[in-house]
């Protein structure tokens, strides 16, 4: 017999204190949600609205009414820019010294033609999808620091996309600076492993496919619809909820402890038949 000690317990996440940017809605409401059912004692979503459908205060009222034992709490920010993160720092600090998850998912997209694209769209995608995160992540790393240990490290999961890894969108609604930054997510990701591994911090990379969501529901329309897109996957479906809830708890549980520096897809396998001649 092995030894596995716990193992009924090797994927909850009972007491952990999160913090998840972008957790107002989409992904990031999907992550928050998860973390507060597998037991997270505290999880913090931030976004820049605190009011309104698509606010923080909602999504906070929404996760509190679940009758689960953890506690969601909204601070609004905007993780574009340093002073709002270091703020954010001190805000989460107010209630907790330290964090044991740090989930970088709040991001920004642009399309257009290569020559429509103006600078601006440029700087905005950069500045959240890259500089925000490596801010994030250093701003974040003492109360991280702070919570991991040997044998649980502390996580950092940055949201990134399949368009890290290839070339999704030219032409008429290209998506080129996107794609770019979130390549570039992708390598912060391993470089952040490498030198938060032995402070007791793990740092790996979700990066999803399709998943409806406002920031994605333009672009699926553009592209021939769900329908479309279910039928050039080879799952036949885009994501749901539960496939970046199953990744997001397996990561940051006991389950995923000695995994550093990895991407992990989430697309059923779209990227692999992305391909202008692949017709499944
Ligand atoms: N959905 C997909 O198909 C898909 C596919 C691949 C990758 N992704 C990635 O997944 C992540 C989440 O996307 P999503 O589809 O869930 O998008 P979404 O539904 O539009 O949600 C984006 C979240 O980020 C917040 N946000 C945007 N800019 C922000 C800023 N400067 N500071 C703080 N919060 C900010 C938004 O709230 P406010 O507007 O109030 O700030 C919202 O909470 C992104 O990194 C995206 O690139 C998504």
């Amino acid at each position: 017999m092995s030894d596995l000690p716990n193992f009924e317990r090797m994927f909850r996440l009972d007491g952990k204190i999160a913090v998840v940017t972008g957790g107002s809605r989409g992904l990031g409401l999907h992550a928050a949600t998860a973390f507060l059912r597998a037991g997270a004692k505290a999880v913090f979503i931030t976004a820049r609205k605190a009011e309104g459908e698509q606010g923080i205060n909602q999504a906070v009222d929404k996760l509190n009414k679940l009758g689960l034992k953890g506690k969601a709490f909204g601070i609004p920010a905007n993780v574009a820019q340093e002073s709002e993160i270091v703020r954010l720092v001190e805000e989460v600090k107010k209630h907790e010294d330290k964090v044991d998850i740090l989930v970088a998912n709040a991001g920004a997209t642009w399309g257009s033609r290569f020559e429509d694209a103006p600078d601006s769209s440029s700087q905005k995608i950069l500045d959240l999808n890259v500089r925000g995160v490596f801010n994030l992540a250093q701003k974040f790393s003492p109360l991280l620091e702070k919570a991991g240990t040997h044998d649980d490290p502390s996580r950092i999961i940055i949201v990134s996309s399949t368009a890290g890894t290839n070339v999704p969108h030219v032409g008429e609604h290209g998506t080129i600076m996107y794609s770019v930054s979130k390549a570039a997510a992708h390598h912060l990701s391993r470089n952040l492993a490498v030198e938060l591994g032995p402070r007791n911090i793990t740092t790996n990379t979700v990066a999803p496919g399709f998943f409806p969501s406002k920031l994605a529901n333009g672009l699926i329309e553009i592209l021939g619809g769900e329908n479309e897109l279910n039928d050039s996957n080879p799952r036949r479906r885009l994501g749901v909820p539960e496939d970046i809830a199953g990744v997001m708890v397996f990561l940051c549980s006991r389950a995923g402890n000695y995994i550093n520096g990895e991407d992990i897809a989430v697309d059923g396998g779209a990227r692999l038949a992305a391909g202008r001649l692949t017709k499944l």
